[in-house]
């Protein structure tokens, strides 16, 4: 059985997730936009360059992603890497270039950068439920 899609409508998020200046150059950071208790996207900032991903794995059951808290890239920090099973996506694509959900991709979010902070671009919808008496991953 599929995770069930949260059907509550999207949020309107108005305060900023963090400043650029918080984020480490080349590597990632977890975030929770609607309090939710758990990451659900993460930003890599490579530069002056930010991207963004739901932290959802196409590969089984939209899965969280981070090895450990923060941590959604591999070693080298040239491919997004998901923990559970270790597929690789592109970083500025999203696509899965290595692992076994390959071809598949992240679902991208939207940034704002206003006056040196982060801002979410579009309303931000909810993460998956977990299922029933079972530990969302
Ligand atoms: S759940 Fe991500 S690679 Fe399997």
């Amino acid at each position: 059985m599929p995770l069930a899609i949260d059907d509550r409508p999207p949020v309107t998020v108005t305060r900023a997730l963090c400043r650029v200046e918080d984020l480490r150059d080349g590597h990632s950071r977890g975030f929770d936009p609607l309090g939710e208790g758990r990451d659900t996207m993460f930003i890599v900032r490579q530069g002056d360059r930010l991207v963004a991903w739901r932290n959802n794995c196409p590969h089984y059951d939209n899965a969280r992603m981070a090895w450990k808290k923060d941590e959604f890239l591999n070693a080298d920090r040239d491919r997004i890497v998901c923990g559970a099973h270790g597929a690789l996506f592109e970083i500025d694509s999203g696509l899965c270039v290595q692992g076994p959900c390959l071809g598949d991709r992240l679902i991208p979010v939207a940034l704002d950068i206003r006056d040196g902070e982060v801002f979410l671009a579009a309303p931000y919808k909810h993460g998956m439920r977990p299922r029933p008496g079972r530990p969302h991953n």
